[in-house]
């Protein structure tokens, strides 16, 4: 002990001794230097005030200015460690969440059992369609009561899905939203069960989807009556079927082929991204409309957010689902994401958030088509920041937290960019109630309140101080942030996103947890305390809880390698590669 102090103690007196040789020569330069220094005091003086008015007229261009530089000492971005990665359980903030889960769960099932909505306010269930129920609610529950453990509420939802749930029901679904969530929720439940009630159920669902493929495009049409099997197109918006809607069945039927060995469903998802490949135009942006006559593209915004988001992801999982083989998902996967850099991607003027603002196709006064930028951001786009860095790992193939020479090509590019967006993302949680509006507003070098206002927020929410405040300034228990804090956080071990989420778990916990049971969403982020609204999103259950569950579990549970989670969150196995590659 004594030693190692004595060692320790010897530079410090060292230290504290001036070089006797240094000192004279200090004076002489003191003395016949005063010009000199003058001079510099000037030069000294003049730069800070041009810096310092430059800061204030544009100082997201001085972040920018430094920013190389600064990079170039800096480790990989969003990494605190290079060395350090933690991977175990936060058993007391995952405890929180499954005690949140229960919360809203006992209240559906004293509620509303079966029933396809819930409406936490008033206490009561709701049907998608007067004809009944196809367990949307149940279904998209059971396997995050699987993951948690919750034994007792799985064998009474998996006993309401064997003795009740029935999809002879006389009424018009959405194709998407019920392969996401009940064909999603089931052979996710099948995944991690092997369970074969889960496959019956998945194969005479799927048979009565599959009617909606009927198209001369193979695009399938937007609705179907899951009873009579019929398809039924989407009239009020002339026909037309959203992109994201139609590439984001793949995952579910081609995980329902290798089950059943039926080639039908893999070949009715394959023939939709073999559509989609010969009709995306250059640079290779999605619009967020097709016609299923044609297999064409038709004019209409191009965005990450409603109608466009969840073809990107599924480019990518495509390509991951199918054990990184089929690389043809990957290229038009990289294609978007170049062009996305290229065409979307935007920095704010003030701080240097970076977002991906909206294409609008407008006509000019002689006719001509052109497209203006709109810099505003969908909460839902906040899954790109885990999904690029997902991409970048090669679905997390890289060590953790990852090297910086692991990344090659355009992986640094696309890891940087997603930690960028979460950041932003995190950025539009700081409202009065810490929950993120439904659609955020930037600010650009142009925007005359951009250029009055000198200490800003970059980001704003339209209409949040009306007296009936605009859908935009919603939270209705979205879980894009917190999906892209569970991928970050998988990828680095690094705590800053398990802060994060925990941050955003009290919010909820503090504004839209209602106190008989259940979480409903918020009319207004920037109110306090917030009015609610009488719902509580299947996603609550299915995504919001899951993923967050997941960020402060051991990151061995469901590990990133082996698995792919569908856009609702519902986990499946990576398939080995079968010869079924139609595609490339
Ligand atoms: C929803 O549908 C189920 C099954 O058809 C039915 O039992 C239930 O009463 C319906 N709920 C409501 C609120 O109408």
């Amino acid at each position: 002990m004594e030693g190692i102090r004595e060692r320790k103690a010897r530079p410090v007196s060292e230290h504290e001794q001036p070089p006797e040789d240094n000192v004279p020569s200090q004076h002489a330069r003191a003395q016949t230097g005063w010009p000199v220094s003058r001079l510099l005091y000037t030069l000294v003086l003049l730069l800070s005030t041009v810096l310092y008015l430059f800061w204030k007229t544009n100082p997201g261009a001085l972040i920018r200015l430094i920013e190389p530089w600064y990079d170039l000492s800096e480790q990989l971005p969003g990494v605190s460690s290079p060395e350090y990665a933690f991977l175990g359980a936060d058993e007391v903030r995952r405890d929180a969440v499954v005690d949140a889960f229960k919360h809203a769960w006992f209240a559906y099932e004293r509620d509303a059992m079966g029933d396809d909505e819930y409406h936490p306010l008033s206490h009561k269930g709701s049907n998608l369609t007067d004809a009944g129920g196809i367990g949307y609610t149940v279904v998209d529950s059971l396997d995050t009561m699987i993951i948690m453990g919750l034994d007792e509420e799985y064998r009474r939802a998996r006993s309401w899905v064997d003795t009740k749930l029935t999809f002879e029901v006389d009424g018009i679904f959405n194709v998407f939203e019920t392969t996401i969530r009940v064909l999603g929720g089931l052979l996710s439940a099948y995944h991690l069960t092997h369970d074969s009630l889960y496959i019956d159920r998945a194969k005479d669902l799927a048979d009565r989807l599959m009617v909606a493929f009927s198209t001369p495009s193979g695009l399938p049409v937007a609705m179907v009556n899951l009873g009579t099997r019929t398809p039924i197109p989407d009239t009020g918006n002339q026909n037309l079927v959203s992109t994201a809607e139609v590439a984001t069945l793949q995952l579910e039927l081609r995980y329902l082929t290798e089950l059943t060995d039926d080639d039908s469903y893999w070949r009715a998802a394959e023939k939709v991204m073999q559509v989609i490949r010969k009709a995306v135009p250059v640079p290779p942006l999605a619009a967020i409309y097709m016609d299923p006559q044609q297999g064409t593209f038709v004019t209409s915004p191009i965005r990450l957010g409603s109608r466009g988001d969840s073809y990107y992801e599924y480019l990518l999982k495509q390509y991951l689902q199918t054990g990184r083989v089929e690389t043809g998902y990957r290229e038009m996967y990289d294609g978007a994401m170049d062009a996305i850099h290229e065409h979307l991607v935007q920095r704010t003027p003030h701080t240097n958030f970076l977002y991906t603002a909206e294409l609008m196709p407008e006509r000019t006064q002689t006719h001509q088509m052109q497209w203006r930028l709109v810099p505003k951001q969908d909460h839902l786009v906040c899954f790109l920041g885990g999904s690029l860095m997902l991409g970048a790992t090669d679905g997390g193939h890289f060590s953790v937290p990852p090297r910086a020479e692991e990344f090659v090509g355009t992986a640094r590019r696309d890891w940087t960019t997603g930690y960028e967006l979460i950041k932003t993302c995190m950025e539009t949680h700081r409202t009065h109630t810490g929950l993120s509006p439904e659609i955020a507003h930037f600010r650009t070098k142009n925007d005359p309140q951009a250029i009055a206002d000198l200490a800003p927020n970059d980001w704003y929410i339209k209409g949040s101080r009306q007296p009936t405040a605009a859908l935009d300034a919603r939270y209705i228990l979205r879980p894009e942030t917190v999906e892209s804090l569970f991928i970050a956080f998988r990828l680095t071990g690094d705590s800053r996103y398990r802060d994060w989420g925990w941050q955003i778990f009290q919010s909820i916990e503090k504004h839209c947890k209602v106190p008989t049971g259940g979480y409903a969403g918020v009319t207004n982020v920037d109110i306090v305390p917030p009015e609610l609204e009488d719902k509580m999103e299947t996603f609550m259950m299915s995504e919001t809880l899951k993923y967050l569950y997941l960020l402060f579990s051991d990151s061995s549970i469901l590990p990133l390698t082996e698995n792919v989670f569908n856009t609702e969150a519902h986990p499946f196995p990576i398939i080995r590669p079968t010869g079924r590659t139609a595609f490339t």
